[in-house]
């Protein structure tokens, strides 16, 4: 009760300054031009005010006081200062971080990522499913060449296929609300509504920023396990020769990965090891800065400048810190989406029997025969499949 008596006080004290900018609605004498209270209540009510330019002269003469010793007159050489790094500004908290008022650099980056990083990354998505589609129409599924045995080998113990499914889950929702927040605004808000793209946003940030730990628990899962098996060798240089056997009928022999799947797992790592810590540093940003650490890096061994960039830059504010974290960690991203479209495809709908190795764990001997034989040929070694020539089983 008292708080509403205390709110209509003020209300009353407040009603003749309210009055008299009201009064002046339309009549922009009294502020020599510049807008009112009342141009900006009518913005924050959503109307359409027009801009109030084209009376400098009136703006300066009439306003003082309220906006410092230059009235209205502008100070070109201040805002120079103020958008190119050099005023000297002295701030009381927020460290350095808090003197950068403009930041001149920001307007590039806005117009990278609305512009080539959205345009060339969706090409380069739509295009890798594309050329999938056109794969899939002619060469059609990798069948299996031999009749099922109906024995079955283990492929993936439990724990490895639970931390590739942590791996592939992770970067699913990643990429997907990743997109969402570079394409919502473009796709999204003008066909179905800014609520609707707001509430998304919200829900993918929070998605995001959240299921980014599991993903790089997942990917260093993924190493340890596989990494003895993904150390390059010489059966690779026969399988690359020989394309991996996907163009023809033959079928070069492999260990547990072949030359293709050692690419795929060396990409994930390094890829995916890089859109974590560009990541990190984009959670982090006056913590964990990485950019000027790079660039420091590499004008140390002698790399000056980048083609096309230009010479690498100098000296960032942690704004241009995160600007540039933010360009990479799309761009590796978008690389590694098209990578992975294509792992996806193989490992579904492209080769008959591939997706039982992560299903179930099992693989037929035929299967196993067919695209890894010098694996299956150790697992006999080792008595851990039949050998060659037993039976099928009943
Ligand atoms: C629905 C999505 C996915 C399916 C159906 C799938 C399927 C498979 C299959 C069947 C294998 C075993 C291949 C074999 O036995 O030789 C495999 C391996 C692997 N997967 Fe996935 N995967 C998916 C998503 C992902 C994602 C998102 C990542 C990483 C971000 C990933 C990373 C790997 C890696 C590194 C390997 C080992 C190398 C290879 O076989 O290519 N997978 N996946």
């Amino acid at each position: 009760m008292l708080r509403a008596i205390l709110v209509f006080v003020l209300c009353l004290g407040m009603w003749p300054a309210l009055a008299d900018a009201q009064d002046a609605a339309g009549d922009r004498a009294a502020t020599g031009g510049a807008q009112t209270l009342e141009d900006i209540m009518a913005r924050q009510r959503g109307e359409e005010v027009a801009p109030k330019t084209g009376d400098a002269a009136g703006a300066a003469r009439d306003l003082s006081g309220q906006l410092g010793t230059l009235g209205g007159a502008s100070d070109p050489d201040l805002w120079r200062a103020l958008r190119y790094g050099s005023a000297d500004i002295t701030v009381s908290s927020g460290g350095e971080v808090a003197t950068v008022l403009v930041q001149d650099g920001g307007m590039a980056w806005l117009q990278f990522r609305q512009g080539p990083l959205a345009k060339y990354g969706g090409y380069l998505l739509l295009g890798t499913i594309a050329l999938l589609v056109v794969f899939f129409v002619l060469r059609g599924r990798v069948k299996l060449d031999y009749e099922k045995t109906g024995r079955t080998v283990t492929r993936f113990k439990s724990f490895e296929r639970a931390s590739h499914w942590l791996l592939a889950g992770s970067f699913i929702l990643l990429g997907i609300t990743g997109l969402l927040t570079l394409f919502g605004r473009m796709f999204i808000a003008p066909y179905i509504s800014k609520e609707f793209n707001a509430t998304l946003l919200m829900a993918s940030k929070y998605i995001h920023n959240n299921v980014a730990w599991a993903f790089i628990v997942a990917l260093v899962a993924i190493f340890v396990l596989w990494v003895w098996h993904n150390i390059p060798n010489r059966t690779d240089i026969t399988w690359f020769a020989q394309a991996g056997g996907i163009i023809g009928s033959k079928h070069p022999p492999a260990k547990k990965f072949n030359g293709g799947q050692k690419i795929i797992f060396w990409s994930v790592i390094l890829l995916g090891g890089s859109i974590s810590l560009s990541g990190v540093s984009l959670l982090f940003p006056f913590e964990f800065p990485m950019f000027m650490k790079t660039f420091d890096l590499m004008r140390s061994v002698g790399i000056e400048s980048l083609p096309i960039y230009g010479p690498l830059p100098e000296g960032l504010a942690p704004h241009e810190e995160m600007q540039y974290a933010q360009a990479w960690h799309a761009i590796v991203a978008f690389v590694l989406m098209a990578i992975i479209i294509a792992h996806i495809y193989i490992g579904s709908v492209g080769m008959e029997g591939a997706y039982d190795a992560m299903g179930t764990g099992e693989v037929d001997e035929a299967w196993a025969r067919q695209h890894h034989s010098l694996w299956l040929e150790e697992l006999e070694a080792k008595g851990k499949a039949a050998p060659k020539d037993a039976t099928p089983a009943e």
